[in-house]
C-alpha cells in the first residue's frame, strides 16, 4: 500500500509512490486551488445517492468508492449510517481533504491510497456490495488499464452486488482536469461490464459545474447476476 505523506497544509504535497507521478498530479488539483471550485465538485452527490438508495443495501453493506477525490458522498453515506465504507483515491491529498472535513468520523472509513490501474492494497479488499465510480473510469484510455480496472471489479463485486458507474457521456467534454477522457454511453458500459451483469438503470445527466457550465454525464447502475 502506498504511504500517505501529505495533508492539506503541506506545500509541495506528494505521494511516495514510485510507480507513477499521477498521484502528485492529482494532489495538486486538491491543494493548489479550492477543490469546491473544481470542475467535478458536487455539493451533494444526488444522482449517485438516488441510485444507491434504489439498491436497498443494508447499513453494513461494503461500499467501495473508487477515485472518490474530495467528494461529499462519504459525508452523505456516513450521515445515512452506512458502517462499512471504503474510500479510494490515487491521491492521498484528495482523501485528506475529506478526512479534514469530517473530523473524527474519518475513523469510520477505510482509506486506501492506491492506483486502480496498478492495484496493490485494493487487491486485498473484501467482497463488495457496491462499487461506486463517478468520473474516474473515463480517464483510463489504455485498454490494459481498463482491463485492470474491470478485472479488479469482477474479482471484488459479490454475486448480487451492484456497480454504479458515472462517466462523461458521448456528447460530453473530451478532457477533464487537463487530461483526455474516453467517453461512454450506457451501451458501451454494458459491453465493458459483460454478460454477468444486468443493467438496472441508465440515464443521461447534465451536471452543472461550479462555474455554471454544463458537463454531460451518463449514470448507470448494474447488478451482478446471482448465477454468474
Ligand atoms: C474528476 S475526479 C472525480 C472525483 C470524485 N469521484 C467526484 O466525483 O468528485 C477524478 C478522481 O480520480 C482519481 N484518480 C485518477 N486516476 C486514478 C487511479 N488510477 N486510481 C485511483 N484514483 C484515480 C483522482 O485523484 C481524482 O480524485
Amino acid at each position: 500500500m502506498k504511504q500517505e505523506s501529505c495533508n492539506l497544509n503541506d506545500s509541495g504535497c506528494k505521494t511516495t509512490s514510485k510507480t507513477d507521478n499521477l498521484g502528485e498530479y492529482w494532489c495538486a488539483k486538491y491543494t493548489d486551488t479550492d477543490y469546491t471550485k473544481s470542475g467535478w465538485y458536487e455539493k451533494e452527490s444526488k444522482p449517485s445517492l438516488d441510485l444507491i438508495a434504489q439498491c436497498n443495501l443494508k447499513k453494513e453493506a461494503t461500499i467501495l468508492n473508487v477515485g472518490v477525490g474530495a467528494s461529499t458522498i462519504i459525508d452523505s453515506l456516513l450521515a445515512k449510517k452506512y458502517t462499512n465504507l471504503i474510500a479510494n483515491d490515487i491521491s492521498s491529498c484528495a482523501l485528506n481533504t475529506i478526512k479534514n472535513r469530517i473530523g473524527n468520523l474519518k475513523n469510520n472509513v477505510n482509506w486506501i491510497v492506491d492506483d486502480l490501474t496498478n492495484p496493490t492494497a485494493l487487491n486485498n479488499l473484501p467482497q463488495l456490495n457496491l462499487w461506486h465510480d463517478r468520473a474516474v473510469l473515463h480517464f483510463f484510455l489504455d485498454e490494459k488499464d481498463q482491463k485492470t480496472y474491470f478485472d479488479l471489479l469482477h474479482n471484488k463485486v459479490k454475486k448480487g452486488g451492484f456497480v454504479l458507474i458515472a462517466a462523461f457521456n458521448l456528447d460530453g467534454a473530451t478532457s477533464c482536469s487537463g487530461l483526455p477522457v474516453l467517453r461512454y454511453n450506457a451501451s458501451l458500459l454494458e459491453v465493458k461490464l459483460g454478460s454477468e451483469y444486468s443493467m438496472l438503470k441508465a440515464f443521461d445527466y447534465e451536471y452543472k459545474m461550479p462555474n455554471g457550465a454544463i458537463r454531460n454525464y451518463v449514470y448507470t447502475l448494474f447488478q451482478r447476476k446471482i448465477e454468474s
